[in-house]
């Protein structure tokens, strides 16, 4: 048998459900803010991310999936989406078209990981990404969207961490502050850290090798805010102040890292206990000098992007599933003629808006509800020959199991009235 490959996943009913209802949460609630969805290849040339991401960085270094063409050339699947977008927004000189673009995404990502609870090789991320404005303002509204869009999909319990590494006189400053601690520890990292202490000394901050995480632990380790400049430090007060304004929960980190090179001032990630191990929700942050360095304008951006795979498995925790599910009516036929009743009868109701399921056999009234029961129907719609002579139907509510006689021309309208 050939089954999918170690680090992917089938997504399969009922789970596409909690998908759809993700998917339809984001687009209806980003459209609200402004954003409009952009869709992108998910390969690219190996250069872009090479570029963007950062050539030290975990994600370049070991996790992309890179690949020679036909002709040689060198190929990589997107591990993110950032890095797509401002692409796209430069080759269709959409800078050019508004100061302030606001573009969100939905897609499959890749990143050769090893896979545990969570952590795919192809998932999902749904993100958006501000370019055009170097306010914290725009920092705020971005993480305050990020959690207004968990509210909407019913997460609670979650923890907004957030964290600044200023602008680049600041950046400068920490990598001297940081390489002065780590220095003399070089003997206790792996040899990839040691390397990034000359190449790119931030990067050892997201090691996940033990070692190399001791070793942070030490006294006196520097953190990104001691080293803020005046006005990054006024910078990232300011995004304090309006997600405070705004009743945004939210917990400074001074040890938050992010796994990406591009990353200027904000940068926060949203957690939840739900998720163990691997209990980074999504995560963002303002990337100033990207759009620069990849051939565009000089301007800022900022945006965040979160993992789907773990949002449905927050979503299974607070069992959206059973609301999904309560809408649906379950057609029960105690006889042959009814099931081709039940067929007019489920096709009106769909065109009603309701959403209607019935057998196409001849089954056992017990086996017809058991059905209903699995497919968390709140109504049963019985009929046979008695309700037939009355031109009625027998509504069953799955709950309580209380009964009543309807009239079949009336049953739209009473499910309307019960709220299905
Ligand atoms: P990231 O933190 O690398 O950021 O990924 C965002 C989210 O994608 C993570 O918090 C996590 O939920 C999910 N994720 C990442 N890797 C995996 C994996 N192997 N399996 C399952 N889920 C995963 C970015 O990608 C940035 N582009 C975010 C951004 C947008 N920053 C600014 N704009």
């Amino acid at each position: 048998m050939i089954t999918a490959l170690r680090g992917t996943a089938d997504i399969l009913p009922p789970a596409t459900a909690l998908w759809q209802f993700a998917e339809h949460t984001a687009r209806d609630l980003f459209a609200r803010y402004g954003y409009a969805e952009i869709r992108t290849p998910v390969f690219e040339q190996t250069e872009l991310f090479v570029r963007s991401i950062g050539d030290t960085t975990d994600i370049v270094e070991k996790e992309m999936y890179t690949f020679a063409d036909k002709k040689g050339r060198s190929l990589t699947l997107r591990p993110e989406g950032t890095a797509c977008v401002v692409r796209a927004c430069l080759e269709h000189k959409l800078f050019a078209q508004a100061r302030v673009q606001k573009y969100y995404y939905l897609g499959p990502m890749f990143r050769y990981e090893r896979p545990q609870a969570g952590r795919q090789r192809q998932f999902h991320q749904i993100g958006v990404e501000l370019f055009g404005s170097y306010s914290p303002l725009a920092d705020a509204e971005v993480i305050s969207l990020m959690v207004r869009f968990f509210e909407a999909a019913g997460i609670s319990g979650l923890s907004v961490n957030i964290n600044s590494l200023g602008d680049a006189d600041s950046r400068a400053a920490y990598r001297d502050l940081l390489r002065e601690f780590i220095e003399p520890k070089a003997g206790q990292l792996c040899p990839d850290c040691q390397r990034r202490i000359e190449r790119n000394v931030l990067r050892v901050l997201d090691c996940k090798v033990p070692l190399c995480k001791e070793a942070l632990e030490a006294p006196g380790m520097p953190t990104t805010v001691s080293a803020l400049s005046g006005p990054a430090r006024a910078h990232y007060q300011r995004v304090l102040e309006s997600l405070t304004a705004m009743g945004i929960p939210f917990r400074e980190d001074a040890r938050l890292v992010r796994g990406l090179d591009y990353y200027t001032h904000t940068i926060f990630e949203v957690t939840h206990t739900a998720l163990g191990a691997q209990d980074a929700m999504g995560g963002g942050g303002r990337y100033d000098g990207l759009i620069e360095q990849m051939g565009g304008p000089a301007t800022g951006g900022v945006g965040f992007a979160l993992g789907v795979e773990r949002l449905v498995i927050a979503l299974q925790h607070v069992a959206r599933k059973a609301q999904q599910a309560a809408k649906t009516v379950y057609l029960v036929s105690c006889d042959e003629p009814a099931l081709a009743e039940n067929l007019v009868l489920a096709d009106a109701l769909r065109r009603a808006g309701i959403t209607a399921l019935a057998g196409y056999e001849q089954q056992s009234m017990k086996a017809q509800l058991r059905h209903a029961n699995a497919a968390g129907a709140r109504w049963a719609v019985i009929r046979g020959s008695d309700e037939r002579a009355q031109g009625a139907v027998r509504l069953k509510n799955m709950e309580t199991g209380d009964e009543a006689l309807v009239p079949t021309v009336a049953l739209v309208e009473k499910l309307r009235e019960t709220g299905r």
